[in-house]
């Protein structure tokens, strides 16, 4: 009889390594436009406009870029204590950390998951000033709120199976008749709180924040071609196939991607249907058929453990005869043939 899980109400919050804290600072405070909730010598505190809790992102200095752990806020103070029996049943090492440890932050549980990340779970939090209507302040790419994690898994399916666990329901999917190659899986009402990435894992693909419109998306662009740092606009913009989310990715100064992304929908009614594409639809990664460049697949952020050491990867899923046919899910436009999508219901 599998454990109930905790009642997770959203991903909240990521930590993660920098090598140069000024720089990150110039990076996602003065150009991104992320507000300042708290800082020290060692670590910044930032949340988007709309944010009503104390931070969305935790930059820490370090001597290697990774990424520290990815923060689930819970319902209510008792899931603590769900979330610690659920790992303890799974055999994962879990630890109790004190409220102010995280500052803005109450007790959580922390956890080596199946995958192998480090996630965490807390329900007390600092409330912040939403600076939702302060257009004063806003700046860069207005980002209003972390919206998801993607992480990239060595077996789609195990982490899809070990998120249904959890309580998460799926919206979409990238497959075909033999494989899973992507799932997008949610907690709070929208298309995602978490999705996951085919290839060498653990390791964080990127953070997703949102912002309300579509032209915040292209002015971070244009900034960062001002400023010569065109190197760091990865991939887009576009419109995803997937989510039909608006979006462009990002490099930071150490290599952490991060999405800016707008126009997902809603999840929240009982038996949403679930969204299936096919792996063999050039539009299910951009819509228009742009193909993807190599480095969004191949790169992406170490993950650490409890200890805060890097935790080991483990090689891809995939037969040779998958890998030639769909390209690890596509560097290059692919035949259309086939190509469709489909409607199932959970
Ligand atoms: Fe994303």
């Amino acid at each position: 009889m599998p454990l109930r899980p905790p009642d997770i109400v959203r991903a909240a919050y990521a930590e993660l390594v920098v090598t140069d804290l000024a720089e990150a600072r110039r990076f996602y405070v003065d150009l991104l436009g992320f507000a300042v909730s708290a800082e020290s010598d060692t670590a910044l505190y930032l949340r988007g406009y709309d944010e009503l809790i104390h931070h969305n992102l935790i930059l820490r200095a370090g001597s290697r870029p990774a990424a520290a752990r990815l923060a689930y806020r819970v319902r209510t103070a008792a899931d603590l204590d769900l979330a610690e029996a659920f790992f303890a049943a799974l055999g994962s090492r879990t630890a109790r950390v004190p409220a102010g440890v995280t500052p803005g932050v109450g007790e959580a549980v922390r956890a080596e998951d199946p995958l192998g990340f480090t996630v965490e779970f807390f329900f007390e939090a600092d409330y912040a000033e939403r600076l939702q209507q302060r257009y004063d302040l806003r700046r860069g790419a207005e980002p209003a709120r972390l919206d998801h994690f993607n992480i990239v898994v060595s077996d789609v399916r195990a982490a899809y199976e070990y998120y249904t666990s959890l309580g998460f329901g799926l919206s979409e999917t990238i497959e075909d008749d033999q494989a899973l190659y992507a799932a997008w899986m949610f907690r709070k009402q929208t298309v995602h709180d978490t999705a996951f990435t085919g290839g060498e894992g653990p390791r964080l693909h990127h953070l997703g924040f949102f912002t309300h419109e579509s032209h915040q998306v292209l002015r971070i662009c244009d900034i960062l071609g001002a400023l010569h740092r065109e190197a760091q606009i990865e991939r887009g913009p576009g419109r995803h196939g997937v989510s039909n989310a608006f979006y462009v990715y990002l490099r930071d100064p150490d290599g952490h991607r991060v999405e800016f992304y707008t126009s997902d929908y809603y999840t929240g009614d009982p038996g949403h249907p679930v969204l299936r594409w096919s792996v063999r639809d050039p539009r299910r990664r951009d819509f228009w058929g742009h193909p993807v460049v190599p480095s969004w697949y191949n790169e992406a952020s170490t993950v650490l453990d409890l200890d805060g050491q890097p935790r080991p990867l483990l090689a891809r899923e995939q037969t040779t005869e998958q890998a030639a046919e769909v390209g690890a899910d596509g560097f290059t436009r692919l035949p259309v043939p086939g190509a469709m999508i489909r409607f199932d219901h959970n």
